[in-house]
């Protein structure tokens, strides 16, 4: 029996290491009484065979105890499925959203990350769905892998106890860059967490600008820093040429030019479906003017300002 207080981690944990030790110990006792066997029953030892017709104990034995065994790892198994099933009322709830090949968290108060933020010691439940195709949820260091399914809820939840970074993946295939499709779980102090969680945005300059990438879920996709991820890096892409295919067949110079960053943001879409953008780039739900303004200003003249100072305004 297992104490009340073992987290869902050390459930799943002692499911594995139970399941896995027996193994061992079966792997070695068959190996050892095979080897046995080929010795003691070798014809030069064992010239003549004997015929036995059957035995009531061995039977009884080799059919209770391995049923015995089965039965206890399932109920291991079942423990641990139960925890991470079971989530506690005290959580925060994030809705997570998953597409193409990048996360979004949102929040209770409607905030959006493309990195999922958590106060430590409060429990978060994580209620997921996808856009496009199914993904996987998996942050080995919570034990989580959970399918997101279009048109599908599932959950899953876990307790940040201890401050760190920890890696998200997508585990289930999901089209060219699926590797890509990665972030982390930031295990902040509570006092940290409140101080992002209620920052709505910087209010000025290139932190507003970051913030707003951060908001509307580009940086899943879109690096600061100059390396392309699963799309082309926002540093430096004001300006960018880049020989596309039309749909009808003929190829045509893109220039990622004021008029094309406002499109594309606007309206990813019809930039896809014109042939421009190579790959789909949704983002669900209106840009304001506003925002738009200030981000594409970002994008033109934003070479020239420091982006950890940008990062740390965010913070
Ligand atoms: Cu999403 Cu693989």
């Amino acid at each position: 029996m297992l104490p009340q207080n073992f987290d869902a981690v050390a459930k799943v944990d002692f499911a594995f290491y139970y399941i896995f030790g027996i193994s061992i110990v079966l792997l070695l006792g068959i190996t050892a009484v095979a080897g046995w066997f080929v010795y003691r029953y070798h014809h030069t030892r064992n010239p003549k065979a004997t015929d036995i017709s059957g035995n009531l104990w061995a039977e009884v034995a080799w059919t209770v105890i391995p049923s015995l065994i089965v039965m206890s790892m399932f109920y291991y198994g079942w423990v641990g499925y139960k925890a991470l099933r079971t989530v506690p009322d005290n959580a925060m709830t994030v809705k997570v959203t998953a597409r193409m090949w990048s996360w979004v968290f949102q929040y209770e108060n409607g905030k959006r990350s493309s990195v999922l933020y958590v106060p430590q010691g409060t429990p978060v439940r994580l209620d997921m769905t996808s856009v496009d195709v199914i993904h996987s949820l998996y942050i080995p260091a919570y034990r989580i892998k959970m399918d997101t399914v279009p048109r599908m809820d599932t959950y899953a939840w876990f307790n940040p106890d201890t401050q760190g970074s920890y890696d998200i993946f997508c585990a289930e295939y999901c089209g060219m860059k699926h590797a890509n499709m990665i972030s982390t779980v930031e295990v902040l102090t509570p006092d940290e967490f409140e101080a992002w969680y209620t920052d709505a945005n910087a209010s000025e300059g290139a932190g507003r600008a970051v913030s707003l990438f951060e908001t509307y879920g580009c940086l899943g996709c879109h690096s600061l820093d100059g390396t392309d991820g699963v799309g082309p890096s926002l540093k430096n892409l004001y300006g960018a040429t880049r020989q596309v295919v039309m749909p009808d067949g003929t190829s045509k110079e893109l220039v990622a030019d004021e008029p094309y960053l406002r499109r594309a943001i606007l309206d990813p879409a019809a930039e896809l479906t014109a042939g421009y953008a190579p790959v789909m780039m949704p983002y669900e739900g209106a840009v304001s003017e506003d925002d738009l303004k200030v981000m594409v200003q970002w994008l033109m003249h934003g070479n020239q300002v420091s982006i950890d100072a940008g990062r740390d305004l965010m913070m």
